[in-house]
């Protein structure tokens, strides 16, 4: 039965269903893994018990007694009466365990130089960097924006605030003194780091001047602190500014860290949002360390001592922050970190990184495993990927063509793929296959993680059966979950826990198949009414790149006079199809009619060059909204590219086609 206001329609939801595909984890794999079934039994029956386990995973200074503290929802506190130093169980305690021989990282710069950091210079060049920051007059409880390429002194950064105590942001180095600024205000931040610029596309970048204009239009800045990375020329401001090299070179590499609360924050993450101001996403310590490293063990199946492990976000984003930094660091891992873009200097330079490094393990996005098959098979075949073996996907919905086409060109048909759900607010992975245990379905992030409750409801509140489907919920409060958001608590009342009662509402749709396993369809601001049918945007376009001349589509739903909403498909075409051609799109109208049903077929669908994405890679179907309803452009500050916007509105047709 069709209910109006019902996030997916029951038709829709069967149509997805369809995907009957299954692969068992790899017999050796699943021999060995770090994880078997039995951790969702154990966290079934005892969950904060496990949790108390997981915890063990970190060498505290003073071990916590409690678990969880949940008198005064939505505010958790997690091994309250716990001590520890982050940075110290990120870095020391794998050289006092004698490992300090082990590659940390392995950074690759975009202009092809390349350094390898062991985890006994790292913590030399973070205690140098911790001194500093005293130096500077940083203290425990103080914030430290953070505004750097993808270099190891990102790391070194967030990890020199952790040892001392204060609170890093970072600011994604793609944007703009504008949301910079408005960052150093939100948080009150004493200091900046920054570079001189950094390596793009072949060029250097610079990323001192954002600063500068930002530090010039807000109070409180006391100290620039410069890394030296491109050498081009930067404005200087005496008395204020303070180079990297030169204040973190005269200090010492003994360094004692002190232990803080583990409900000490560790860092705030502004999250945009489609609209409105940036949130603060505030994490502490003791439990979103527990987290990203047990989960970091468990979905990657980690072995440090013989993994090669590369995540290719960017350390500006939460991925950067759980699976960069802290879950690997902590679990001792030797790690690639990459500067650069995917295709200088030529398309192949992932696979060749792969390579050279030996990864075992990769974590990467759908929207760049889509552009990789827009680029052609032919590229990731030219180079030995036989080292792989676990892949992983995060960041939006991976549909089921790309989920294949990842398992077949890049894992050789033999590596799991790990699709995880999580999010900036929820610090750390919360549904996801495990790679020795879940026989995985294409396009589904299945099942939440040991120690994790999630659920699926509907409009009032009520757990849907297996086969339905509404709205992602989290159920019981998780060790990694942000606290509060930084200066608002109201906010993050309003924002998470208000729409379901005392549960934690993601903002995503999704179903459960017969079987309960969990298939995301993007965020219920995406969904559509067409004739009084929910259709999820996520179906629409995974129907459309299922078929052979799509690369990639986005799809919205326009205003409608007779339906409501009309769907309208911008779609990125393969190398071979042609544009122009009419015949095509009445092909791919009728291909998604013959998928998901008459009523899911696009009104209009418009091939197109690019399409407009947020610098994380998610697709700003907002934009695209305007132009589908002739509107003029909103705010288009956080795109990667905003001529992308013109070049669509030009391809516009100025009539829509009709059935
Ligand atoms: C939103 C969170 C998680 C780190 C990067 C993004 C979407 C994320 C998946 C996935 C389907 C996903 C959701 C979520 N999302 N991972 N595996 N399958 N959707 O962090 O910027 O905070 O975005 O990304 O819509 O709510 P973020």
């Amino acid at each position: 039965m069709q209910r109006k206001g019902d996030v997916v329609s029951n038709e829709s939801l069967a149509n997805l269903l369809k995907e009957e595909r299954r692969f068992a984890p790899p017999v050796e794999l699943a021999a060995a893994a770090n994880v078997t079934a039995e951790a969702y039994e154990q966290a079934k029956a005892d969950r904060l018990g496990f949790w108390a386990e997981q915890a063990r995973r970190l060498t505290w200074a003073t071990e916590p007694t409690e678990t969880l503290d949940w008198s005064n929802p939505p505010f958790a506190k997690w091994f309250a009466d716990g001590k520890l130093n982050v940075a110290y169980n990120c870095v020391d305690r794998h050289v006092e365990a004698g490992n300090g021989e082990r590659v940390a990282i392995h950074f690759e710069g975009e202009p092809g130089d390349s350094r390898a950091l062991t985890y006994a210079e790292l913590k030399d060049e973070v205690s140098r960097a911790a001194h500093a920051l005293t130096e500077l007059g940083v203290e425990k409880g103080d914030r430290v924006a953070v505004y750097l390429p993808m270099i190891p002194e990102a790391v070194i950064a967030m990890l020199a605030c952790a040892r001392i105590g204060a609170a890093h942001s970072v600011v994604f180095g793609g944007f703009s003194a504008d949301a910079i600024a408005a960052r150093i205000k939100d948080a009150d931040a004493k200091v900046v780091i920054t570079a001189d610029g950094g390596y793009r596309r072949g060029k250097p970048s610079a990323l001192k001047p954002a600063v500068d204009e930002a530090v010039s239009r807000v109070e409180g800045v006391q100290k620039v602190l410069v890394v030296q990375r491109t050498k081009q020329d930067v404005a200087w401001t005496e008395g204020r500014d303070v180079w990297w090299h030169e204040i973190t070179g005269r200090q010492s590499t003994e360094h004692t860290p002190e232990a803080f609360d583990a409900e000490h924050p560790l860092f705030i993450l502004y999250t945009s949002g489609t609209t409105g101001k940036p949130k603060g996403i505030l994490h502490t310590s003791g439990g979103y360390l527990t987290q990203t490293a047990y989960t970091h063990h468990a979905v990657f199946d980690l072995k440090p001592e013989t993994d090669v492990y590369w995540c290719t976000a960017d350390v500006g984003w939460v991925t950067g922050h759980s699976y960069i930094t802290y879950g690997p660091l902590a679990n001792g891992a030797t790690q690639v970190m990459y500067e650069g873009t995917p295709d200088t200097p030529h398309q192949g330079r992932f696979w060749e990184i792969v390579q050279k490094y030996g990864v075992t393990i990769l974590y990467t996005a759908p929207t760049a495993i889509r552009t990789f098959m827009k680029w052609g098979d032919d590229i990731p075949a030219k180079f030995d990927l036989s080292s792989l073996r676990v892949l992983g996907s995060v960041g939006e919905p991976i549909n089921p063509e790309a989920w294949m086409w990842y398992r077949k060109n890049i894992g050789a048909d033999k590596c799991p793929i790990v699709d995880t759900w999580w999010q900036t607010e929820t610090g750390a992975m919360m549904i996801s296959p495990l790679p020795g245990v879940t026989e995985t379905k294409p396009g589904s992030a299945q099942r939440a993680l040991p120690g994790i409750a999630a659920t699926v409801v509907d409009d009032e509140a009520n757990e849907v059966p297996d086969g339905g489907g509404g709205y992602l919920v989290l159920t019981e409060p998780w060790p990694s979950m942000l606290r509060t958001i930084w200066g608002d608590d109201q906010r993050f009342i309003d924002t998470y826990w208000s729409r379901f009662q005392d549960r934690y509402f993601a903002g995503d749709g999704a179903k459960k198949d017969e079987d309960g396993d969990i298939w995301l369809l993007g965020r219920v601001d995406d969904v559509m009414l067409v004739s009084g049918h929910n259709i999820s945007t996520t179906e629409v376009e995974s129907a459309l790149v299922s078929h052979p001349s799509v690369a990639e589509a986005a799809v919205v739903g326009a205003a409608d006079e007779t339906t409501g909403q009309a769907i309208v498909a911008f779609v990125i075409l393969r190398g071979t199809a042609n544009a122009e051609d009419e015949g095509l799109v009445a092909d791919l109208r009728n291909h998604v009619g013959a998928t998901l049903g008459p009523i899911a077929k696009p009104k209009r669908i418009l091939p197109v060059a690019e399409l407009p994405k947020t610098r994380s890679g998610k697709i700003m179907r907002r934009l695209l909204r305007d132009v589908a309803e002739n509107r003029e452009l909103g705010d288009v500050t956080t795109l990667t590219d905003s001529s992308v916007m013109e070049l669509i509105q030009t391809r516009l047709p100025a009539a829509p086609s009709e059935d």
